[in-house]
């Protein structure tokens, strides 16, 4: 889909959206629209009683002899109200239903000034649409599933760099959160450990940053214990994704590492998941998505930062080889991990990662991203990622991120008293605490591993995908993190 800036509307228009606020004066049209249109459009809200209520959309069709155009009137609130995420979400909406009209041209007619800089208006423009589109339809054998071919912001502005700037940022940002939907709705037949490490190759092919990947003979050599006693249920072997970006060649001794979480699929092991509870856990390795997206977008964005990210991609699954509950595993560190649940897999394979990243990449600073707990779903729901930290002038920056992005995060508290929950009588540390503060718990035992670095923890288990769309949110994969680490890491350069 095209996305641009143009200076006036063609004579024959497809779709017009016009975007105001509330009571808004409708004369702020009469430099773009022919007067008979105009006139058509003050009939319609005169009749429906519309006054552009915030958040409202409505349709009509225009026709005259020669021309039928369909007409969205769309309600915002003030400017004072508007925030980047809020205009996202209502250019979503219009888009929305720009696709159910079948409409090919959309043109964007703003009647008041969103007060947002130039180039984040044409940011959120090209993400809204471009993340509204979405559809995973690959395997519907009759998908009649048609996007717009162009949205066009009509604007009188002589300068319309910024705007343009903005939309190509946006753009990246959208489809490289596209990219990392498409790998967490893809299902886990097919896409196993290894096929998630040859989309990653395919991606760093594409988007330019490097890329190695390990063999099960590599990391038995390297001990990665813990990840690979998680691996071993499965027939399909484990990989350990190796992605490097350094476009800060000055700063070699700052390597931020990115560790994501790549269960491809998590049946829970010997403490198997009920049905309800597995259906959806083909999105476990949604944190290395968010991973591989974010090196797309920093890679195209050309970042002056110096990033490693690692994904220990394997799968949780039951068979004669499987480990067990009660199995003693000796981490790559060193430290042995009792496994009291074969479901609390995520951070056995994490830990792995992180150490790995900190001895042999020399990374300093630990981000790790992955769909960990279902108490963080508990504690937050289904919309907002939990976050845990060592560091918190580094949170406040995350916290900048998810407001700029519209990621919602929400720090937990990182109070060491729950420590004692993962002290096991023979273990350096047991993989689970006790029944309630699981998200926290979780992070602790993560802790454990870093060193003492800064760190960030980001658990999305809640905001990782959704069965209802919602905003530029389709059914499915959000693509949550890449937007999120992204600005985060444009905001470290
Ligand atoms: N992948 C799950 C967490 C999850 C739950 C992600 C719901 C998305 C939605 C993780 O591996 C898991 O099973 N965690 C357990 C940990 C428990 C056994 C300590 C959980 O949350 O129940
Ligand atoms: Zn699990
Ligand atoms: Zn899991």
């Amino acid at each position: 889909m095209k996305i641009d800036v143009v200076r006036k509307l063609p004579d024959l228009i497809d779709t017009l959206v016009l975007c105001h606020r509330e009571n808004g004066e409708l004369e702020v049209f009469e430099d773009w629209i022919a007067e008979p249109m105009l006139e058509a459009v003050k009939r319609f809200i005169d009749a429906e009683g519309i006054c552009f209520k915030p958040n409202e959309l409505h349709t009509f069709h225009y026709f005259n002899k020669t021309h039928h155009c369909k007409i969205i009137l769309l309600g915002m609130e003030e400017p004072e109200a508007l925030t980047p995420e809020k205009v996202r979400r209502n250019l979503a909406d219009a888009v929305r239903m720009c696709v159910k009209l079948k409409s090919k041209q959309i043109y964007l007619l703003p009647g008041f000034d969103f007060e947002l800089t130039d180039a984040m208006t044409g940011q959120v423009m090209a993400e809204a649409a471009l993340l509204s589109i979405y559809k995973f339809d690959k395997y519907l054998s009759e998908s009649n599933y048609e996007t717009p071919d162009a949205l066009h912001l009509v604007q009188d502005s002589k300068n319309t760099r910024n705007l343009n700037k903005g939309i190509l940022e946006g753009r990246i940002l959208a489809e490289a959160a596209n990219l990392a939907r498409d790998m967490v709705n893809e299902p886990a037949n097919v896409l196993y450990p290894d096929a998630l490490a040859d989309l990653a190759k395919k991606a760093a092919l594409q988007y330019g940053f490097s890329i190695e990947i390990f063999n099960l003979d590599k990391l038995r050599r390297m001990k990665m214990e813990a990840f690979l006693a998680v691996a071993k249920g499965s027939k399909n072997e484990p990989r350990l994704i190796i992605m490097r970006y350094q476009g800060n060649p000055d700063g070699k001794h700052d390597t931020i590492g990115l560790i994501g979480k790549g269960l491809t699929y998590d049946s829970g092991g010997y403490c198997i998941k009920p049905p309800q509870g597995m259906a959806n856990m083909k999105t476990d390795m949604a944190g290395a998505a968010a991973v591989i997206g974010t090196m797309a977008a920093i890679s195209t964005l050309k970042l002056k930062v110096n990033v490693t990210a690692i994904i220990a991609a394997c799968e949780n699954m039951i068979s004669g080889e499987a480990y067990r509950v009660g199995d003693i595993v000796r981490s790559m560190s060193g430290k042995t991990i009792e496994v009291l649940n074969t479901d609390a897999e995520g951070r056995l394979t994490l830990v792995d990662a992180i150490h790995y990243a900190i001895e042999r990449e020399h990374i300093v600073k630990v981000i790790d991203i992955a769909t960990l707990t279902g108490a963080a779903v508990a504690a937050l729901g289904t919309a907002i990622s939990a976050v845990i930290t060592n560091d918190q002038d580094w949170f406040a920056d995350l916290e900048q991120a998810a407001h700029a992005t519209g990621e919602m995060v929400w720090q937990l508290p990182n109070y060491p008293d729950y420590k004692k929950l993962l002290k096991s009588e023979i273990a350096d540390i047991k993989n689970i605490g006790g029944q309630w503060g699981g998200a926290i718990t979780a992070a602790l035992f993560i802790q454990e591993f870093v060193q003492d670095m800064p760190w960030l923890h980001i658990d999305i288990a809640g905001p990782s995908s959704t069965d209802k769309e919602a905003g530029y949110n389709s059914y499915g994969a959000t693509g949550v993190g890449v937007r999120l680490l992204t600005t985060l890491l444009k905001s470290m350069e």
